[in-house]
C-alpha cells in the first residue's frame, strides 16, 4: 500500500462509513421524500463497481408509485411468511445452517433484535419513499459455481456501494431479499424482463434518529486462516 495515496484519503471517514452502514430499518423516515438525483448520484458511483469480464450488464429499477410499492410489499410479506413456514426451496442443509449460525450468544441476541426490527419493515415496507431493486442480465440458477459466483459477483459489490453512497449522503436502506420468493410476480408488476435476474430490493429514505455505529461481528482471527485453512496467526 502506498502511503501517499492513503494520506490522500480521510481514512476515518472512509472507515466510518464502511463500518456503520447497516441493514436500516426502524429509523426509515417515511414521510420525507427523497430527491431524485440524490438516488442517480448514488447509483452513479455503485456503477464503479466490478463486473466479471468488465460486461455491466447490470440494471437498477427505482420504484416509487404508492401502489407498486404496496404491492412490492405484499409480495415481501409473503415471501416472509414462506420463509418462516420453511417452504422457501431453499435446501435443509441451508436452513439448518441458518439455525446454527444464530446458536451462540451474541447471534442469538443479534437475532432477537433481527427478529423485532425486520418484523416492523415486513408491516412498514410500502411507506419507504424509494426502492431500488438491482437486476442483471441472465438466469443462472442451473449453472455451475463458476458461472454463478462470475454472476452474483456482477451485481452485489454495485447494490453494497449504492447502499454505501446512500449512507454517505445521509440516506439509510436496508438489504433485503424475502421478495424473490415472488420474483416473477415483481418482475411482471415492473415490466422486468424474464432474462434478467434480480439480485436485491433496497427499500430507501432519510436515516432518522442520529448516527450509526459499527455492529458486533465474529473477530477477525477466528474467520481468517493465513496460508493453510484452519492455521491461524499467533
Ligand atoms: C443476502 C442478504 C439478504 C438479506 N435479506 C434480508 C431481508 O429480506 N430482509 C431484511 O430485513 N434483512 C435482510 N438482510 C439484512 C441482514 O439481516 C443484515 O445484513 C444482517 O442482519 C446484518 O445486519 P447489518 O446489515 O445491519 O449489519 C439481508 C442481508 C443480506 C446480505
Amino acid at each position: 500500500m502506498s502511503k501517499d495515496i492513503v494520506m490522500d484519503l480521510d481514512l476515518a471517514s472512509v472507515d466510518h462509513v464502511l463500518t456503520t452502514t447497516r441493514s436500516v430499518r426502524r429509523r426509515l423516515d417515511f414521510d420525507t421524500p427523497v430527491p431524485p438525483d440524490l438516488i442517480e448520484e448514488a447509483l452513479q458511483i455503485a456503477l464503479q463497481a466490478p463486473t466479471g469480464a468488465n460486461t455491466q450488464t447490470w440494471r437498477f429499477i427505482v420504484v416509487t408509485d404508492a401502489g407498486d410499492k404496496a404491492k412490492i410489499a405484499d409480495y415481501y410479506r409473503l415471501g416472509a411468511a414462506a420463509y418462516v413456514d420453511g417452504k422457501t426451496g431453499l435446501s435443509k442443509t441451508g436452513v439448518t445452517m441458518m439455525r446454527e449460525y444464530a446458536a451462540d450468544d451474541l447471534r442469538q441476541q443479534q437475532r432477537e433484535g433481527l427478529l423485532r426490527s425486520g418484523g416492523y419493515l415486513m408491516e412498514q415496507l410500502q411507506r419507504a419513499p424509494v426502492m431500488i431493486i438491482s437486476c442483471i442480465e441472465g438466469r443462472f440458477e442451473h449453472e455451475d459455481v463458476f458461472v454463478q459466483a462470475s454472476m452474483w459477483g456482477s451485481i452485489l459489490p454495485a447494490t453494497w456501494s449504492l447502499m454505501l453512497a446512500l449512507r454517505s449522503r445521509g440516506l439509510a436502506s436496508a438489504w433485503t431479499t424475502l421478495h424473490l420468493l415472488y420474483e416473477k410476480e415483481v418482475a411482471a408488476l415492473l415490466g422486468i424482463p424474464a432474462r434478467y435476474t434480480q439480485a436485491a430490493l433496497l427499500p430507501v429514505a432519510w436515516l432518522t434518529g442520529g448516527d450509526l455505529k459499527p455492529a458486533k461481528r465474529l473477530p477477525v482471527e477466528e474467520v481468517t486462516s493465513w496460508g493453510r485453512w484452519g492455521q491461524y496467526r499467533e
